[in-house]
């Protein structure tokens, strides 16, 4: 990263709400269930498929956790309403996963049942280290009772436990997962923290993934990830019923495009909602063109 890059990734904190809010309008389909459909239905027709996110995570108060359910309610509603090609993607921490487990546990299963109803898929998103445990017992529970076609969960190549988790997790049963870098701090002792490592763990996980006859998303935006796993894929001789690509919207669309071109099915993740601070703040910092859209931003108005 470029001196002036790490400078404004320090001081994103200190930037005015307005701004971020400027700079993430790519990175969100608005603030609104219509705004985000809007969004689905154009990469529908563009011949993407999406997974819908709510944006908020880390509630302070159980009962938030309510509202979490009916607006991911409302979601699945709205995708088939609006005969979307797509299901939705839940962060368990949204649910109240560190306040009241087993309040959590019943919320989901909620959401399951209306997930299961419709025919839809839900993938549990992967937070940080203190979640990970739980994240992979909430799988483990809802994939037992509703089957590996309705719910999926994200491992992250930069955790040292991924191999381990695969093999223990396609162990138990058939499996469907997200595979990407992991966006999250986390310490040298739980985490490889080197950029070629976590690459080299990514394609060993896949590898461990296909092995054990999982599906997989494969979640990156990393030119060289997308063709090693291109190239596995290729070997392999895997179809379309083994994996899919997925990316985030607004990010790196050529490359998109790219993909899709070759053949491959690809997944936008598209995040909405009132609670994008977050969420942008991880986006911007994760762009090496932030110094110059930064700028751009403080002086162009519109
Ligand atoms: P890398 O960060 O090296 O980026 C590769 C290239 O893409 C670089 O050139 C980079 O500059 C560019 N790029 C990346 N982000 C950009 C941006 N915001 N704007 C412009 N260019 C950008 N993480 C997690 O911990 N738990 C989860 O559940 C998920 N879920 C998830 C879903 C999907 C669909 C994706 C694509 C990613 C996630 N992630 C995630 C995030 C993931 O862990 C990781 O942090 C990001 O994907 C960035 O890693 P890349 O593999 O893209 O490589």
């Amino acid at each position: 990263m470029k001196i002036l890059d790490q400078f404004i990734v320090k001081t994103l904190p200190l930037v005015p709400k307005p701004i971020v809010a400027r700079l993430s309008k790519p990175y969100i389909a608005g603030d609104n269930l219509d705004s985000a459909m809007a969004v689905c239905r154009d990469l529908n027709e563009k011949g993407f498929r999406v997974t819908v996110d709510i944006l908020g995570e880390f509630l302070t108060n159980i009962d938030q956790a309510e509202e979490s359910l009916l607006g991911y309610k409302q979601v699945l509603e709205a995708l088939v309403a609006n005969e979307i090609d797509g299901n939705i993607s839940i962060k368990p921490t949204f649910f109240g996963l560190l306040l009241q487990l087993d309040r959590c546990r019943e919320l989901l299963h909620e959401l399951l049942t209306l997930v299961a109803k419709h025919e839809n898929f839900m993938r549990l998103d992967m937070e940080d280290t203190p979640c990970t445990d739980m994240t992979i017992d909430l799988y483990d529970a809802y994939r037992e009772e509703f089957g590996p076609k309705r719910v999926g969960i994200v491992l992250q190549a930069y955790l040292r436990r991924t191999m381990d988790d695969i093999a223990a997790i396609t162990a138990r049963g058939q499996s469907h997962f997200r595979l990407c870098k992991g966006i999250y701090v986390e310490p040298e002792n739980l985490a490889y923290q080197g950029y070629e490592e976590v690459r080299a763990n990514f394609l060993e996980c896949l590898k461990a993934m296909f092995d054990a006859g999982a599906f997989v998303g494969i979640a990156t935006h990393d030119d060289y990830l997308v063709a090693e796993s291109e190239k596995i894929i290729r070997e392999r001789g895997l179809g379309p019923e083994h994996y899919e690509f997925q990316m985030l919207l607004g990010v790196r669309e050529t490359l998109r495009d790219q993909i899709r071109a070759a053949g491959h099915n690809l997944r936008i993740y598209v995040p909405f909602g009132k609670d994008w601070y977050g969420y942008s703040v991880r986006r911007l910092k994760e762009n090496p063109a932030l110094a110059g859209t930064f700028f751009k931003a403080m002086f162009i108005k519109g």
